[in-house]
């Protein structure tokens, strides 16, 4: 995507030394355009944790990077095999819930099982991750494409009127590496002349939504409009949503979608109002291995200092404060469950289907051993 007239991704090999990963450094914006260079595992682990990159596909292809940086750090003391596994569980430990990332380092380490030399073995891995973020920007290209129709007869209906998205958290370029999952459809459809509007909800406690969706649509000149994120059920009964499209870090084979905290009320509330309720993501992150989200996904908690303060700018400056009283005990959970009940549709790289195993297993029975 384009950022004034360059066109970005949120994650590539620096063109000038291929042993730096560079990335966009979500920490920052949309204060401040800044790149980070990862030069090994544990920048990548870092930057995994701290949501320097953040999003589903992104921290799964920044996984695969670092496998790749953890073969440039073998010399000839190194016992490789212990070496590469114990970067490959350091990595997924990293962040718990989104499946892409897990699935990312193991796609890696599977093409590196019968290697042995150092060189080739950096070759193998830079080739496998390359191939992941080339993957994942495609199956956004795919899933914009799909989702594009559903947004084109809202449109249709409503006479051409707005066609109004309500989204959560930032399930755009940023997240997965270009064109984004959630905002695919949506700047394919302002490309063809489709008026879209889009109500952006704040996403506590880390505000991906005020701070990166909010970014990405103005930086495309789509229109928006922030709100807390309470706002969304009012917004539905008043018939100001026409669609809800978010996106998912885990997705289990029964359709029952993991996302950013916060999901689950929205899918009620739509359920409640007959609004659809989209989920768009790559199969990537779909664990075909699990069926019941609610019991089996694990669910990320971060540090309670995300809720208690709050982060922005302040006189030219990223500064946080505190919003409660001080020793607050906080309750800091990343994500919830949204069970396939509450889902319209998954819109995949493959098409459209419902949230149901009997449908997802059709759509990707080439991936179902
Ligand atoms: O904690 P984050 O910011 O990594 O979480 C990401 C999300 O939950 C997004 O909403 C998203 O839908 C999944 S990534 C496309």
């Amino acid at each position: 995507m384009k950022i004034g007239n360059k066109n970005y991704q949120s994650i590539w090999i620096d063109d000038g030394d291929p042993s730096v990963v560079k990335v966009i450094d979500q920490q920052k914006l949309p204060f401040f355009f800044e790149i980070k260079e990862l030069r090994s595992v544990d920048d990548v682990f870092t930057a995994i944790e701290d949501m320097t990159v953040r999003g589903a596909p992104l921290i799964g292809t920044a996984g695969a990077y670092g496998i790749y940086l953890a073969t440039l750090e073998i010399n000839s003391q190194t016992n490789i095999r212990e070496h590469l596994s114990n970067a490959a569980r350091y990595l997924i430990s990293c962040r718990p819930t989104a499946i892409n990332l897990s699935w990312a380092v193991k796609k890696v380490m599977d093409r590196l099982k019968d290697e042995h030399s150092p060189m080739e073995l950096t070759k193998k891995a830079l080739a496998a991750a390359n191939e992941i973020c080339e993957e994942e920007k495609e199956n956004c290209r795919q899933i914009g494409k799909h989702g594009l129709k559903l947004i084109e007869d809202i449109s249709l209906e409503k006479g051409g009127a707005p066609v109004n998205i309500l989204t959560h958290c930032n399930a755009g370029w940023l997240a997965c590496i270009d064109y984004g999952t959630v905002t695919a459809p949506i700047y394919l459809a302002h490309e063809k002349g489709i008026a879209v509007h889009v109500w952006v909800d704040e996403t506590r406690p880390r505000n991906q939504g005020a701070k990166l969706t909010a970014y990405e649509l103005g930086q495309n000149k789509i229109p928006y409009t922030l709100i807390p994120d309470n706002t969304g059920g009012h917004l539905m009964q008043q018939k100001l949503v026409d669609i809800v499209i978010v996106g998912s870090d885990r997705t289990t084979r029964t359709g029952d979608v993991a996302n950013k905290i916060g999901t689950y009320l929205k899918a009620l509330a739509a359920y409640d109002n007959n609004i659809p309720f989209y989920c768009a993501l790559p199969s990537s992150s779909i664990d075909f291995s699990i069926s019941d989200g609610v019991k089996e996904i694990i669910v990320e908690e971060r540090n309670p200092e995300e809720v208690t303060h709050i982060t922005g700018l302040a006189g030219g400056e990223i500064l946080s404060v505190r919003i409660c009283p001080e020793g607050t005990v906080a309750a800091n959970y990343g994500f919830d469950i949204t069970p396939a009940r509450l889902v319209t549709g998954l819109i995949t790289e493959k098409g459209i289907c419902k949230a149901t195993e009997k449908d997802i297993k059709k759509m990707f029975s080439y991936k179902i051993n």
